[in-house]
């Protein structure tokens, strides 16, 4: 019973992150670029509590990070194979710069990691905000262009 509802749930989660992304066919591109929403969906919990939009809680801003954390120790193994597809938005500098493109994801490792453990009141959101998109911004700009 458990197992027929975890697949049901499971697949209802692939179906709208398909959704999500229309068009793609290739699964390993699917797979980054979900991971990258996740990483996104995961900012936007910390950017509305940071506007007051919606409550502070620590534990949740905590988790946010350690979220992103570990999705960015995932993401040299979801890039690590040149994969492509009409509608990704990966540079192929990527691959010709695969230490350095590790490093930016470990820099945004660092500074997730470090803020799981440091949110703690209303105002350290702004400045995680900014350290954690500065992370972002030093990646895609120059390995992701967007369409
Ligand atoms: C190490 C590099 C790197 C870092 C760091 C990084 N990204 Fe990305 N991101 C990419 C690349 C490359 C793509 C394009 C992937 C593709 O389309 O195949 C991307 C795509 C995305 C997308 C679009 C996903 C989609 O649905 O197509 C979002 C949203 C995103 N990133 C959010 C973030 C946020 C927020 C951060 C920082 C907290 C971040 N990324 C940090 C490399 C990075």
């Amino acid at each position: 019973m458990k197992n027929i509802f975890f697949s049901t749930a499971l697949a209802l989660l692939v179906a709208s992150a398909a959704l999500a992304h229309n068009g793609v066919k290739n699964a390993a591109v699917m797979t980054r670029m979900n991971a990258m929403s996740g990483i996104g969906a995961e900012m936007k919990t910390l950017g509305k509590m940071a506007k007051g939009a919606a409550a502070f809680d620590a534990n949740t801003a905590k988790t946010a990070a350690a979220v992103i954390a570990k999705h960015a120790a995932n993401t040299p193994a979801l890039f690590e194979a040149q994969e492509d597809d009409p509608k990704s938005e990966a540079t192929a500098m990527i691959w010709t710069n695969f230490a350095d493109f590790t490093e930016k994801a470990a820099a945004m490792e660092t500074v997730a990691l470090g803020l799981s453990k440091s949110i703690s009141t209303p105002d350290d959101l702004g400045a995680a905000l900014k350290a954690l998109g500065d992370t972002c911004k030093a990646c895609h700009t120059g390995y992701r262009q967007k369409r």
